[in-house]
């Protein structure tokens, strides 16, 4: 088997390289003057399962998924599995009004295309899994992972944002052998939010946030504030996909004890490995 990294996703490829024992070969990218994608792939021939592991975010990760796609057919490649670590525009699984594009939808359509099988990861939608008709599809969850990577925190309690996030801070406490629930969020505008307190007895514990996205940080931010305010002892926050957008990890540094995230984005907190997850479902 071999694993190709696209350059959104190098590092986690690599990681999936070594858990499975392949090959790993990198997507060779640059970019031409007008900033169009030129990549060339490092091997002879590809005759063999390829696995391309890359986001398709932001946009231009996307534009090189595809060519990395066509680049392994060119060289003869057997089956090809997409990894897509991070799916862009998954959060824009509807047309919320008229005139707007089916953006989660296209995504779908567009990656399928050349692809025997789809892996993706923590997607925020899960309905979005019934779009694919041409390609074999799977979801895995970083929800194990983050539980592996707490096991020694002594975490007293797992908290989800808000209700649809429970069945993934369920798996986590479960991993830990600790409580669960969720908080009631509001959402006031793209960075604010407002979160109520619902019956929660947090007082003198160690509090774990796990959300699937963490975009601005305003979630956790608003979170972590109404946590502290009930008295928890510490808060810590995990979540599958950090995109830490604005400044978004900074700010949340100033009040929450700890932040994680699982290697789908590569940032500062992306400690969290959920290669061995991948691994599984290839
Ligand atoms: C929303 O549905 C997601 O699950 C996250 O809670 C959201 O994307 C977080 O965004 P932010 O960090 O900007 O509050």
């Amino acid at each position: 088997m071999i694993v190709i990294g696209g350059s959104a996703s190098s590092k986690l490829a690599q990681d999936l390289a070594a858990e499975m024992n392949a090959t790993y070969i990198p997507a060779g990218v640059k970019r031409f003057p007008d900033g169009e994608c030129y990549l060339r792939l490092g091997a002879e021939s590809l005759d063999d399962e390829v696995v391309i592991v890359q986001n398709s975010y932001p946009d231009q990760n996307l534009v090189e998924l595809l060519l990395l796609q066509d680049a392994a057919i060119g060289l003869g490649a057997k089956k090809i599995t997409n990894v897509v670590p991070y799916f862009g525009y998954a959060r824009q699984d509807t047309r919320f009004n008229k005139g707007e594009p089916w953006s989660a939808r296209v995504m779908v359509d567009h990656i399928q295309l050349n692809a025997d099988k789809v892996i993706l990861v923590d997607i925020h939608n899960i309905d979005i899994m019934d779009w694919f008709d041409e390609a074999d599809v799977t979801n895995i969850y970083a929800a194990p992972a983050i539980g592996r990577y707490f096991r020694d925190a002594a975490i007293d309690l797992v908290l989800a944002p808000d209700e649809g996030a429970l069945k993934r801070a369920g798996l986590v406490a479960e991993t830990l052998g600790c409580e669960w629930d969720y908080l009631i969020k509001t959402r006031l505008s793209g960075t604010q939010v407002h979160m109520s307190p619902k019956n929660i007895d947090a007082k003198n514990k160690k509090v774990l946030i796990v959300d699937d996205i963490i975009s601005t940080g305003g979630t956790i931010a608003a979170a972590t504030e109404e946590l502290k305010r009930l008295g928890a002892r510490s808060v810590y926050a995990a979540c599958t996909h950090g995109l830490f957008i604005g400044g978004g990890l900074d700010r949340l540094r100033k009040n929450c004890d700890k932040i994680v995230s699982a290697n789908t984005l590569e940032n500062e907190v992306s400690v969290v490995s959920v290669a061995p997850e991948i691994a599984k479902a290839i």
